[in-house]
């Protein structure tokens, strides 16, 4: 590699840091080469160098968005990690809502390509139909703009579906005619309660409402261990005093310092 596509490489992975916290290096070369290869084959660039001019020049600022976007990844499915679903409707829900309460907010704090929300929104459908009274809503948010896109559309293919329950796919999908034979769109009566909007996790938010649960899973995993804590501090102040908090996984947040208390691996809880 020259010296100036070096730089090419370093110039975008100190960007993608500087704007997402998603701490890249320079053995992720071929994954950052690809994403945006399809961005330079858009734009007729045939070079990184040449890109990275692009992005540093007064014009770049559209296309820094683009690029934060192809380099973001959005990997999810239904009913990815389930136990914190389950937890949520068997446990975290019944022990926190107040006899008469029948309105509550989820927040799905990274929600990529919308699999996360639609399958909260299953589950909370089974066990607190929206028919019985139920007034549940969900907060849908990503820094993607094309993930958000998706996720607001709520349509999938086929194979996607296959993770979930057999009879799901007909309570709450539709399938499509003609050629969107293999396309299922999300019913309307559930895509109604799911708001779905832009917000980057690492900015200050101006959430005027309190949540019953967060799920921020799989995302934090990209933060090094300070924003990690800024952010867990900031999720804390907008969860009802004994919420509920959901990572992903792989994401501990063993050592911060936060008001959050440990229950169980990536299930943390607000004090009370
Ligand atoms: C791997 S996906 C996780 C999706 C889902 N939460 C799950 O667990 O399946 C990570 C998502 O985080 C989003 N993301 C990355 N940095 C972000 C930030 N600073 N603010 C908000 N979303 C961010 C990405 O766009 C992507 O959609």
């Amino acid at each position: 590699m020259s010296r100036r596509e070096i730089q090419a490489l370093d110039y975008v992975i100190t960007l993608i840091y500087e704007r997402s916290r998603i701490r890249m290096d320079r053995s992720k070369e071929a994954l950052i080469r690809s994403r945006l290869g399809k961005r330079m084959r858009a734009l007729g660039i045939l070079s990184l160098p040449d890109y990275c001019s692009l992005l540093d020049s007064a014009e770049g600022a559209v296309e820094i968005g683009r690029a934060i976007d192809a380099l973001t990844t959005n990997f999810t499915h239904f009913l990815r990690e389930r136990e914190h679903f389950d937890f949520m409707v068997t446990e975290a829900l019944p022990r926190l809502l107040a006899p008469n309460q029948k309105q509550f907010w989820v927040w799905s704090a990274a929600c990529a390509t919308g699999e996360e929300p639609y399958t909260i929104s299953f589950f909370l459908e089974e066990r607190y139909p929206l028919a019985d009274g139920w007034n549940w809503n969900i907060q849908a948010t990503d820094i993607s703009t094309r993930a958000l896109e998706k996720a607001s559309q709520g349509i999938y293919a086929g194979e996607r579906l296959a993770a979930l329950p057999k009879a799901w796919g007909s309570k709450y999908f539709q399938r499509g005619n003609g050629n969107w034979a293999d396309k299922y769109r999300i019913k309307r009566h559930l895509q109604e309660r799911i708001t779905f909007k832009q917000l980057n996790l690492l900015e200050d938010q101006n959430n005027d409402r309190v949540f019953e649960v967060i799920f921020c899973r799989n995302v934090m995993i990209y933060f090094d261990r300070q924003t990690q804590e800024r952010l867990v501090n900031r999720l804390s102040r907008v969860l009802v005093p004994g919420g509920f908090l959901f990572t992903g996984r792989a994401e501990s947040l063993n050592g911060l310092t936060m008001p959050l208390r440990y229950l169980k691996p990536s299930i943390y809880q607000n004090p009370e």
